[in-house]
């Protein structure tokens, strides 16, 4: 070990010590050299000062989200206009969105770092097989769309996505291996979020072994800064793209490129935008939108109280009725303002099952939740939007999250409405489909992307479909 270096180790060793993680040095003795790197490069990417006002603030105390308790329900643009005036209004934003999509001033972004655990499926969840009779995987569904869209508006759209560390390498070769679903490989930007130290109850950090700190991926609110760090911002001022169009990996309905959406986000300045459902239910497992303080904001359905969840308007429904689909509009100069002011995103703790090692370096598998992993969430940038707007959606036309092996958000549920999307999609045209006496769909239909990607799209294609009779299979591409 050079001279420096030593005095690099007995700088972190104080360090250490003040910020009472000293423990992380306890098997120094015991590593080889490229261990000793291994770990000094990751004690040096923490932030020790900020991590112990985690561990007061989030890892000691059971509850971290603090909750505005002056919450009133949030207001949206409806799925259709509420009047003449407002019809006007869509129909400017229609137009105005696609030309800012011609323009190539819109680019699409997933978020594809989770972990598929609910899916039970062993690697990145976008390869998972949704579509109902071709068993096309998200990330196909979501490349043939983005070649469509680039298509239909004559230009080059570029895809953002978001992986972890743990599958950044396995979803790159999917790529790869896949010729990039045919799009131009210049044009798929795979990058990575950032990860955050796993803490034990006590506040240390753990390890998972000798030489490494337990970590895990900083949430989707991490794409703040991995939109940054990764260069990916860069990129997308090189195109003059100014709108990012965000979903999550888990639902193959999302339209990926709105015009009405993006339009109403620019006509209206907003920095960040939803879509919103009105919910299935008081309790479904969705964001609740909410005003807080005079900003959009939204509250994750797990920290809304029963008595908000349930509370309703003299008319029966719900009060907190819009639930959010995570599919967001953002503007660029929006996630260059965020990472260069003081702001940052809150955080959120779980608690979690982490395997780590011991004081004695034994291995412990623990069988109950051992410790805290922290993360942050994409929603909470919408209050530090100075606007936001939010566009009602309907469910049967965009919201079909595969999030479950079996039952509520399964393959299963995302399968029947792909192929009822479909077939309204068809009806919508004049085409016959076959019903059941009890009206339920007596065919499969899958719709490629390349075919339409939205309802009114099929009308100049009604030459190319074939009559459909009881128990047919239909793949229109
Ligand atoms: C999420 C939202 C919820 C919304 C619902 C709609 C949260 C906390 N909740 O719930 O408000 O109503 O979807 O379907 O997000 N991801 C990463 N990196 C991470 C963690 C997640 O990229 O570190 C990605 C996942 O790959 C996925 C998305 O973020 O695409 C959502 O993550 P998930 O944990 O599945 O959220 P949900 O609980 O399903």
């Amino acid at each position: 070990m050079g001279v420096s270096t030593k005095r690099i180790v007995k700088n972190i060793e104080k360090l250490l010590k003040k910020h009472n993680q000293s423990h992380l040095f306890a098997f120094w003795g015991q590593l080889d050299e490229s261990q000793r790197n291994n770990l000094l490069g990751q004690i040096q990417e923490l932030d020790l000062a900020k991590i112990d006002g985690w561990v007061a603030n989030f890892v000691k105390k059971p509850i971290s989200t603090e909750i505005s308790t002056e919450l009133a329900p949030a207001r949206s643009y409806g799925p259709a206009p509420a009047d003449a005036e407002q019809k006007r209004k869509y129909v400017k934003a229609v137009k105005l969105g696609k030309e800012l999509i011609s323009a190539g001033k819109v680019a699409a972004m997933v978020v594809a770092g989770g972990q598929a655990t609910r899916l039970g499926f062993d690697g990145p969840k976008g390869n998972f097989p949704v579509s109902p009779l071709k068993n096309k995987t998200l990330f196909q569904i979501f490349a043939e769309s983005i070649t469509a869209v680039s298509e239909k508006y004559q230009t080059a759209c570029p895809w953002y996505i978001m992986t972890s560390p743990l599958n950044y390498t396995e979803t790159t070769e999917i790529f790869r291996s896949n010729n990039y679903y045919g799009l131009n490989q210049s044009d798929v930007f795979i990058f990575q979020q950032g990860t955050m130290p796993n803490f034990g109850f006590d506040g240390k950090i753990l390890l998972t072994d000798k030489a490494d700190i337990a970590c895990s991926p900083d949430g989707h609110g991490g794409s703040i800064k991995a939109l940054y760090k990764s260069g990916a911002i860069d990129d997308m001022k090189k195109r003059g793209v100014e709108f990012l169009s965000y979903w999550q990996v888990d639902n193959p309905l999302v339209n990926i490129i709105d015009p009405l959406f993006i339009g109403l986000h620019a006509l209206d300045e907003a920095e960040m935008s939803s879509k919103a459902l009105i919910k299935a239910g008081p309790r479904e497992k969705v964001g609740n939108f909410c005003m807080a303080d005079g900003k959009v904001t939204v509250i994750e359905y797990s920290d809304f109280s029963d008595e908000l969840a349930e509370r309703q308007n003299p008319d029966g429904s719900l009060a907190f009725q819009l639930g959010s689909i995570a599919i967001h509009i953002i503007s660029v100069s929006f996630v260059e303002k965020l990472n260069t002011g003081e702001l940052s995103l809150p955080l959120h703790r779980a608690v979690k099952r982490i395997p780590h090692i011991d004081e004695a370096g034994g291995a412990v598998e623990p069988t109950e939740p051992n410790g805290v992993k922290l993360e942050t969430f994409i929603f909470d940038a919408i209050p530090m939007a100075s606007k936001s707007v939010i566009l009602e959606t309907r469910r049967s036309e965009e919201f079909a999250p595969t999030k479950n092996a079996t039952g509520v958000d399964s393959v299963e549920t995302t399968r029947q409405m792909m192929i009822a999307r479909a077939a309204f999609w068809l009806e919508s045209a004049g085409v016959t489909i076959p019903r059941k006496p009890d009206g339920s769909l007596d065919c499969v239909i899958e719709i490629s992307p390349s075919f339409a990607l939205e309802k009114d799209d099929v009308k100049a294609k009604l030459n190319k479909i074939p009559e459909i009779k009881s128990g047919d299979k239909v793949y229109l591409s």
